[in-house]
């Protein structure tokens, strides 16, 4: 059994790595997008695959895993609302995130860039800005929690 404190440390530190991944490909996705290369588009869209979401998959399991594990000591609401933004963050980035990222993966590096690529690549963005606004408000709550940040 490892400690509360321990398993405190562990979710901060994988919670911050999620949100650092989706903001890192939200952010260069953008950028090579509007002023990169096909070649570029489709480095990036490999990147963000390998090693992008074996970074970001288990990050956000045990994100999620240590967060319920915590939660069973912790009660009010502030938890509450931080445990139903976690399914949705989950959902999206299952059924939204990881197909697009792969499907925009082989399809640049085949060299498809159709309607259906920006229909998909628009889609990933907006899933991304979803989970990055309910991943930044989980980080803030749990930080009130924590009294590292001041409660409302
Ligand atoms: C992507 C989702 C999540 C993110 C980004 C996130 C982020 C954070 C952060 C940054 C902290 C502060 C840790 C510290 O200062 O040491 C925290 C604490 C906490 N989180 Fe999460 N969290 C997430 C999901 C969850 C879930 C699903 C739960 C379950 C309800 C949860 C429960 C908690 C609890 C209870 C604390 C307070 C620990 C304490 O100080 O006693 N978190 N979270």
């Amino acid at each position: 059994m490892i400690s509360y404190h321990t398993e405190r440390k562990i979710h901060l530190s994988v919670a911050v790595i999620a949100t650092l991944s989706i903001a890192t490909f939200f952010t260069s996705t953008v950028i090579v997008e509007l002023s990169g290369s096909h070649e570029q588009i489709a480095t990036v869209k490999r990147l963000i695959v390998m090693p992008g979401l074996f970074i970001l998959v288990p990050a956000i399991a045990i994100t999620g895993g240590t967060g319920f594990a915590l939660s069973k000591q912790r009660s009010g609401s502030l938890v509450d609302r931080k445990k139903k933004r976690m399914p949705i963050i989950g959902a999206n980035g299952l059924l939204i995130l990881l197909p697009a990222a792969i499907f925009l993966d082989q399809w640049a590096s085949s060299g498809s860039f159709d309607v259906k690529f920006y229909i998909v690549q628009t889609l990933e963005l907006l899933a991304g800005a979803v989970n990055l606004t309910l991943m930044s408000m989980n980080i803030r709550d749990g930080l009130r929690l924590s009294g590292r940040l001041n409660k409302m």
